[in-house]
């Protein structure tokens, strides 16, 4: 269903919605006097109807990318306001906004890409998952339209891996090969072809290699389309 576009959400003026949006959230480009542009996430109203348990994943996201504010090649959190913050009584989610395309939009399932720029992406997407691995959050959601391309001031083209909403932080052993058990039900998650095995059949956890077996998946599908 469409939700009608807000003028202002707090203190940000909103400047357009952004497209193509998640399946969980609708996010907004919008103006922030200190940060230039914001991207301002909203779980989506038939989301929050069918998942009332789910109503703060917006605020552990926040928590997660606050654990991750220095790590290479991920976005970054700049405010939540929560639901007693804002007039219409919704909680958001405020990253930096990052102006470019998700890799969905870069190549289109069976299309491929060439192998300098495979080896660029999966060079900077390690990055960004040994970063969250070493502090033992995994992910959870790799799959192209999670990661951002942009291209810098000088020239070079950035990714940066975004939607930690499903993201899990193993507190007890990062390192433990066994991962943690994934909080919510089976019928939330992921692209049926990123999901990884320890994700099938009775078995439902994450860990380090979960992150990594979409990748694989995702490299596969760059070269062989
Ligand atoms: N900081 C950002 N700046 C610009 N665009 C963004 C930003 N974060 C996300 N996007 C775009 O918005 C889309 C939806 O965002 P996100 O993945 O966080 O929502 P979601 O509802 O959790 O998605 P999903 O469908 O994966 O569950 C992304 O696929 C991406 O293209
Ligand atoms: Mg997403």
């Amino acid at each position: 269903m469409t939700e009608p576009v807000p003028e202002r959400i707090g203190d940000y003026e909103i400047v357009e919605e952004i497209h193509p949006s998640g399946s969980f959230a609708n996010l907004y480009k919008a103006k922030d006097r200190r940060e230039g542009f914001v991207a301002i996430k909203r779980l989506r109203d038939d989301f929050l109807n069918d998942h009332a348990d789910f109503a703060d994943l917006l605020k552990k996201e926040k928590g997660i990318l606050t654990d991750l504010r220095y790590g290479p090649h991920i976005v970054r959190a700049i405010d939540y306001m929560d639901k007693d913050e804002v007039e219409d009584g919704k909680a958001y989610l405020v990253l930096k906004y990052v102006n470019g395309e998700n890799l969905r939009g870069i190549c289109s399932q069976g299309e491929t890409l060439p192998l300098a720029d495979v080896v660029r992406y999966v060079e900077q997407i390690a990055l960004a998952l040994h970063y969250a691995h070493n502090r033992g959050i995994y992910h959870c959601d790799m799959r192209p339209e999670n990661i951002l391309k942009r291209n810098t001031q000088d020239g070079k083209v950035e990714l940066v891996l975004c939607d930690f909403g499903l993201a899990v932080k193993d507190s007890n052993n990062p390192a433990d090969p066994k991962g943690v058990a994934l909080p919510w039900p089976k019928s939330l998650n992921l692209t049926e072809n990123y999901r990884p095995p320890e994700q099938r059949g009775n078995s439902w956890i994450a860990n380090a290699q979960s992150d990594q077996f979409a990748v694989g998946v995702m490299v596969y599908e760059w070269l062989c389309g």
